[in-house]
């Protein structure tokens, strides 16, 4: 069976302010679930208490060098992080990330024993043309170096057109995407759902036969917020 997870990704918010949020947030009753929180690099060492598994949110492609203003996964690796989200769509749309960059990432991720957890997703434009499913297809081939397995990855999907819009994808788009996507990756790497996952709406999407857990972005910065949903993947 893949492995259950709700997993935090505070995006740039977040300072010391927070920490109380991340530590209440470890406090949940996860049962056999793991509880990941990608919070802003500068927080990794800070949240080292926190009974919590941490994950960065980007890492560069290279261990070192010349890249002002990037990190490394190794950086993340020593500041605590077991985790790292690679081709989140913003990075996509904000930083020109392209699949193969993402795929280097993702391998980078790995040298420095990190776990990626590898993002997917199609623009509503690309939905309404039909293409969702070849373009979930292509992304994975292209972004997903060779050598992926149930232990270095976990698969997110997450339409862009429902990322911090309050419009959740449909049970029925879910099942239909996660459903293609089992038969892709195999039947053990856990494949997380994100795109404005709230506590109302999680218990649903959790009761898909190939939802493994939910990548949660706006709902993750409040543990008010963030802990019912963990709760509601531990008694699905
Ligand atoms: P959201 O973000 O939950 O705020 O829609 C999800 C994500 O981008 O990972």
């Amino acid at each position: 069976m893949p492995k259950k997870i709700a997993a935090g990704n505070w995006k740039m918010n977040g300072t010391r302010a927070a920490v109380s949020e991340a530590m209440a947030i470890g406090q949940a009753d996860a049962g056999d679930c793991v509880v990941i929180l990608c919070p802003p690099a500068t927080l990794l060492t800070v949240l080292s208490d926190a009974r919590l598994a941490l994950g960065g949110q980007y890492c560069h492609a290279e261990t070192s060098g010349a890249h002002t203003g990037d990190i490394s996964a190794p950086m993340l690796a020593d500041a605590g992080a077991t985790y790292c989200i690679t081709g989140h769509s913003e990075r996509r749309a904000d930083h020109g990330e392209t699949d193969a960059d993402v795929r280097a990432q993702t391998q980078a991720a790995w040298n420095a024993g990190l776990i990626a957890i590898l993002c997917i997703g199609e623009t509503l434009e690309q939905r309404e043309a039909g293409e969702t499913l070849a373009v979930l297809e292509g992304q994975l081939n292209g972004s997903l170096p060779d050598g992926a397995t149930a232990d270095n990855t976990i698969i997110a999907y997450e339409p862009v057109w429902a990322i911090g819009t309050g419009k959740v994808a449909s049970a029925a788009q879910v099942a239909e995407v996660h459903d293609a996507l089992r038969a892709q990756i195999g039947p053990r790497m856990s494949l997380l759902y994100g795109g404005s996952v709230k506590a109302g709406n999680a218990a649903e999407l959790f009761a898909l036969t190939n939802v493994d857990g939910a990548l949660v972005g706006g709902a993750s910065l409040k543990a008010a917020d963030f802990v019912p949903i963990i709760e509601a993947l531990a008694a699905s």
